[in-house]
């Protein structure tokens, strides 16, 4: 069915995960949050394979490489958890049918409906997300003018947090995917992305890679050190030779440049005037740049607060609540002037940061930092 799929292919409205989150709060304006993707205005041939970096900068190297930045995109060819879901089947909860997952070493994962399409396997080559959260499927697929679409699973791994050492997943749909209705087989495996969805979706997992029909060529996956840091050809060829380098330790950066950097993929809004961004907006809860931006700890502190004031971009993020209570303090603990009168030492990021769960369990921390209505008072802080 391989082909039986794709030859009925046919132009059909696109959605991305940001529109999918959008969807999810139905109600919500949609116009003044951005999902542009970077662009890279550098040509290819300046980037160098990233193992390269870690020959003379194995501190950043070695902690990087525990990072969501630097798991998010595989090849389900090369996937244990691909491996690990070959033979299971899901139950569609609004469909009258099963999934089953298939493995092969060559191809990678690939899916069946048998009720619906009999032994025919439906190709699932890619893996998003590094599962700290979730997992999600893409595959690239001709339509019927032979332009290239995608499709975003409509089944996902959500990662089981009673397994410590995620050995197992439970399997459901896909954020948004809920009431779905194919108009066309393909749509029975996912949903469709085309254009700068489906070019934004691959960019911002990845630090290179181009979708030439059913391929990503030069595929450099993960959010790597030359997706922030940019190309470092001219740098390494500097290095090696003894010789002048102007490459970027991205330390010269202003606050506002570097949220707006890290926002290319946490997300920025298209306007920050306060009327255009609510902070019931729960979107922001997942869109981090977009909730600092609007924090007067940003906008009040004179360029001192950014995203690394909290975040090594080369780590994994920190989950020891004393770390970033110890940020609070640099600008709100003695001799400063502004300190909380409710708990001036402790627990900060209970009530003014606190995690939301936005889907299924999953928690996201509002970084829009403000005194908070419902977060008022000892009692009501102790449910983190
Ligand atoms: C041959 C060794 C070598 C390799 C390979 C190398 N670097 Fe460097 N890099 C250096 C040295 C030495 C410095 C310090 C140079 C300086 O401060 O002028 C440096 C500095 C940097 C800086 C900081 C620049 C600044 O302004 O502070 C960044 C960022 C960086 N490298 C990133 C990378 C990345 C990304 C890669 C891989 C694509 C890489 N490097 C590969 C040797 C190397
Ligand atoms: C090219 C897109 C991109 C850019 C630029 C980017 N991120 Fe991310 N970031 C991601 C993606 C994708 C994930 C999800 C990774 C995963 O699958 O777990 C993520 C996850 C994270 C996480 C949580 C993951 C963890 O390791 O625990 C933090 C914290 C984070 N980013 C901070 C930053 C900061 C700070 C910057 C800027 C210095 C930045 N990011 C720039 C795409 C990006
Ligand atoms: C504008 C950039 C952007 C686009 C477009 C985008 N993502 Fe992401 N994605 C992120 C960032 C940043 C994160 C980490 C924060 C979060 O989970 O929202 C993330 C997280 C994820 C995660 C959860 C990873 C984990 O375990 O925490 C999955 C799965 C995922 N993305 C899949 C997709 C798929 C599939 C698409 C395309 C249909 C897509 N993303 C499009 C930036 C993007
Ligand atoms: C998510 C974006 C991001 C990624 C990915 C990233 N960096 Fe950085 N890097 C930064 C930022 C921002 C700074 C400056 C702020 C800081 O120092 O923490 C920086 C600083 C540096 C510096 C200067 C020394 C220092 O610590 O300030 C070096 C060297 C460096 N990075 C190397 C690397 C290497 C090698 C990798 C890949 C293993 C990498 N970076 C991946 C964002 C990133
Ligand atoms: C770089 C300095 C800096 C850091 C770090 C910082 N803040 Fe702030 N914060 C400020 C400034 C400046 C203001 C504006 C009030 C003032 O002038 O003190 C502010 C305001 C606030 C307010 C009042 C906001 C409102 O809407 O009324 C709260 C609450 C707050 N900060 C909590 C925190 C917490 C919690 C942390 C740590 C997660 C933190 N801040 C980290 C500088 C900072
Ligand atoms: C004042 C400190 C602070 C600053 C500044 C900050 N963060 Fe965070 N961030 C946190 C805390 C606290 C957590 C929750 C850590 C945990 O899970 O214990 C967090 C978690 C995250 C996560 C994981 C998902 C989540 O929301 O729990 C991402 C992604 C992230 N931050 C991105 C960013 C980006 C991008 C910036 C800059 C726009 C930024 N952060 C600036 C304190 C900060
Ligand atoms: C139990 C919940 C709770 C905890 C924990 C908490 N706060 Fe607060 N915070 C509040 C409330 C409520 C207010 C508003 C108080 C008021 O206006 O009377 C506030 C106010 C503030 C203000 C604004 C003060 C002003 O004069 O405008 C700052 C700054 C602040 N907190 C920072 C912090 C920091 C830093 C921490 C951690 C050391 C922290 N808070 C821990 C609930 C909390």
């Amino acid at each position: 069915m391989r082909s039986r799929v794709r030859n009925t292919l046919s132009i059909v409205a696109t959605i991305s995960l940001l529109a999918v989150v959008v969807r999810w709060y139905r109600g919500l304006d949609a116009g003044n949050l951005s999902d542009s993707s970077p662009i890279s205005t550098v040509t290819k041939s300046l980037y160098v394979a990233e193992r390269v970096c870690a020959e003379c900068h194995s501190d950043q190297a070695n902690d990087y490489r525990a990072s969501g930045h630097a798991n998010t995109f595989q090849l389900t060819a090369e996937s244990d958890v691909a491996r690990w879901l070959a033979g299971q089947t899901f139950n569609d909860p609004e469909r009258p049918y099963a999934y089953e997952y298939h493995f092969d070493e060559a191809s990678g994962l690939s899916v069946s409906i048998p009720k619906q399409f009999g032994d025919d396997h439906f190709q699932l080559p890619y893996l998003l997300g590094s599962g700290q959260n979730a997992i999600t499927f893409l595959s690239l697929n001709p339509d019927r003018l032979g332009d290239t679409i995608g499709i975003e699973h409509r089944v996902s791994l959500y990662s089981n947090k009673d397994d410590p050492n995620q050995h197992s997943w439970d399997l459901d749909l896909t954020p948004g995917h809920r009431a779905h209705r194919p108009t066309q087989e393909v749509e029975h495996f996912g949903k469709l992305l085309r254009g700068d969805k489906l070019t934004s979706c691959v960019g911002c997992h990845t630090t290179q890679g181009k979708i030439v029909r059913q391929q990503i060529e030069n595929l450099s996956p993960h959010v790597g050190c030359q997706n922030c840091h940019g190309p470092a050809g001219e740098h390494v060829t500097a290095m090696k030779n003894d010789t002048e380098d102007a490459y970027t330790g991205l330390t010269q950066q202003s606050a506002r440049e570097e949220v707006e950097m890290c926002g290319r993929c946490h997300r920025l809004a298209h306007s920050e005037s306060s009327a255009d961004v609510s902070p019931n907006d729960i979107r922001i809860v997942r869109f981090q740049s977009v909730g600092l931006l609007q924090s007067r700890c940003f906008s009040e502190s004179e360029g001192r607060l950014r995203c690394t004031t909290c975040h090594d971009p080369h780590q994994a993020v920190s989950r020891d609540a004393a770390h970033y209570v110890e940020r609070c303090l640099s600008c709100h603990g003695e001799p400063n002037p502004t300190r909380c009168p409710v708990s001036p030492k402790t627990n900060c990021i209970q009530c003014h940061m606190p995690a939301i769960d936005i889907h299924r369990g999953i928690k996201f921390h509002d970084h829009w930092i403000r005194v908070r209505a419902d977060r008022s008072d000892a009692t009501q802080a102790g449910d983190e």
